[in-house]
């Protein structure tokens, strides 16, 4: 969705905008623009529809030297695709441009208002109705940081804003249930303020997470480059703040084509340094935190990939811990009326944390007293900061817009709380055992992806087919879901998750020689699985088995026969075949040449409902 990107310092802060701009592209966006103070001190903007580097070509011939810059990066939501809806919206009389993130719910009313105090408007978005009130403030006289309080302060919805002030060079941001995020490298005197982390990695090296309403005020040639107030005008210390690396790059593909293709090989090497974070390292003490929360029932809430991953852990909760446990999509949640009990636990799971439908159910969750537990990747993201207790799966930065890594972080540290609890508590026998469970996860993932070239063969004979359908039972259902929406999202390919037993009551009037089954086969209900195979196959649907090896009966019926070393895996065998689907998805969507790591109509982060 929407990405912003703002900058201030000694280095040309259009390249330092525009790379960030870049390293947001990923997020999903329709069109870009930026705005800067030119060496000759005037308020400049420059925006465009379509790519970035579409508006990196409009600026190629210009000379441009600017200290001080705001872009964006929009997804419309409010008025079509076009280079004046796109922002920086600016008011070049009071040197003023803004850029937003978000909806205003509000902004029908606010315009009217504003139309009527004679502020006039050039685009049909909502976000203009904030300049407009900044208009209307500085015009009754109030100084920018005053403007910019009680502009805010009449906005509804969620929201972030940033503000570029010509005449000071200053940049305000302020935002409601909205990412925002500030960073600073005090040995460059350089400030930056952003909607994602990302943008920051590798020249801040230390970042703020502002809580909501709080004004980040950041201003270049002082000692406090960087300061935050309350709305009342006063210091602000609501803000989480943490020192960054400088040398890890996120952004670096390295050997790999694609981002996802790279995250799905970090797999075993991220799986690896999960226990020791949770038994020795900082995890120890939020997992312990968890472990006293009460939890009479256990309520799953996320969206996409992040639910899917909630139901394996549902299945450990209770089979493992005989917990009940109600997992559901936070979209249907947050309006369902739930029946919530104080003594529930409710489990938010998200990479970003940032979903707006997970939020909104976090949020409703907290009204009622209950605890909240997040098992979330961004460290600061507002996820985080809500809940009682947090458990960070350690993904590292997720790019590819199809989650791989985080699945497989998030599973585990699920697992993870459901083997302390069912130990009653955390010690070395334990950490030990799962260490090694986990040690060998790692390494059969491994062995899979040394076998990407065969996968990659499987997927050169079916990526024309017409349908697939991924099937799986039990432990494995989840993850035939999980495999459908991977492959949907970045090969564009109908493709569909169902409870192998659940085929014959309606799909499979569909199944014909142009559609695929992708059938999941553990080694628990074996014989059944086979027999629904045995079903599509009569139906003369394309067979593709991910199962046990050595299996001859397997190998008869399959067109395509994918065997796997189920030994010893036991309960973490979903995430092992995970990881063919990934890659089979992958070499799919490489065959029909979609952008992999940029799926059209798809945003990272969903921060809108
Ligand atoms: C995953 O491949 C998807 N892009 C999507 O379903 C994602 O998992 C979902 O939007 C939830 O995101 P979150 O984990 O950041 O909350």
């Amino acid at each position: 969705m929407c990405g912003i990107v703002g900058h201030l310092g000694p280095q040309n802060s259009v390249d330092v905008v525009l790379e960030g701009l870049k390293r947001l592209e990923y997020r999903g966006y329709d069109s870009a623009g930026v705005s800067f103070i030119s060496s000759d001190n005037n308020l400049k903007i420059y925006k465009k529809k379509g790519k970035i580097q579409n508006l990196i070509d409009e600026l190629a011939d210009k000379e441009i030297h600017a200290r001080s810059s705001i872009g964006h990066t929009r997804w419309a939501t409010h008025g079509g695709v076009t280079d004046n809806n796109a922002h920086p919206h600016v008011c070049e009389d009071m040197g003023i441009a803004m850029v937003h993130n978000g909806i205003i719910e509000n902004a029908g009313e606010l315009r009217e208002f504003l139309i009527g105090e004679g502020v006039k408007f050039k685009s049909e978005t909502d976000s203009e109705t904030f300049l407009g009130l900044l208009i209307y403030n500085v015009k009754q006289g109030k100084e920018i940081k005053e403007a910019v309080i009680e502009s805010f302060k009449k906005i509804e919805g969620f929201s972030a804003f940033v503000v570029l002030n010509k005449e000071t060079s200053e940049i305000f941001s302020i935002k409601n249930g909205a990412p925002l995020v500030c960073g600073m490298n005090e040995v460059n005197s350089e400030v930056l303020v952003s909607s994602d982390p990302y943008a920051l990695a590798g020249i801040a090296n230390k970042i703020y997470f502002p809580e909501d309403q709080v004004l980040c005020h950041l201003s270049a040639g002082n000692a406090n480059l960087l300061n935050f107030y309350e709305l009342d005008g006063s210091k602000s210390t609501r803000y989480i703040s943490k020192s960054q690396s400088m040398d890890h790059n996120p952004a670096e593909k390295g050997e790999f084509e694609h981002f996802m293709l790279k995250e799905i090989y970090e797999q075993p090497e991220l799986i690896r340094s999960l226990t020791q974070f949770y038994f020795q390292g900082e995890g120890k003490e939020s997992l312990e935190q968890a472990v006293d929360l009460p939890r009479t029932n256990l309520h799953v809430t996320a969206c996409g990939t992040a639910y899917y991953a909630g139901l394996v852990i549902k299945d450990f909760f209770e089979q493992i811990n005989r917990i009940p446990c109600r997992p559901e999509v936070a979209s249907e949640f947050r309006y369902r009326d739930p029946i919530l009990n104080k003594d529930d636990l409710a489990l938010f799971i998200s990479q970003s944390g940032e979903t707006a439908d997970t939020l909104a159910a976090q949020e409703l969750c907290k009204k009622t007293g209950m605890k909240t537990l997040s098992i979330v990747n961004t460290e600061g993201s507002t996820l985080f900061r809500d809940c009682n207790v947090n458990l960070l799966i350690r993904a590292g930065m997720e790019i590819g817009v199809a989650s791989t890594k985080a699945f497989t972080q998030q599973v585990l540290t699920g697992r993870t709380l459901s083997a302390v609890i069912a130990n009653g508590g955390m010690d070395d026998n334990l950490k030990n055992s799962l260490a090694t469970k986990y040690s060998l996860l790692a390494e059969r993932i491994e062995e899979l992806l040394e076998r990407s070239d065969e996968i990659r063969t499987v997927a050169g004979e079916i990526y024309r087919k017409q349908g697939f359908f991924y099937t799986g039972r039990g432990v494995y259902f989840p993850i035939a879901l999980e495999g459908a929406l991977k492959l949907k999202e970045i090969a564009y390919v109908h493709a569909e998750g169902y409870a192998a037993g659940e085929l014959k009551h309606g799909p499979i009037a569909l199944i014909d020689e142009e559609k695929v089954n992708v059938a999941l086969v553990g080694p628990e209900l074996y014989e059944k699985t086979v027999s629904n195979i045995q079903e599509i196959k009569a139906r003369k649907g394309i067979i593709v088995v991910v199962g046990p090896q050595g299996k001859k009966d397997l190998e008869e019926i399959a067109d395509y026969y994918i065997p796997i070393n189920f030994d010893g895996l036991e309960e973490l065998s979903p995430l092992y075949i995970n990881v063919v689907n990934q890659l089979l998805a992958y070499h799919i969507a490489k065959f029909l040449g979609t952008d992999i790591d940029k799926p059209r109509n798809l945003a990272k982060s969903v921060t809108v409902e």
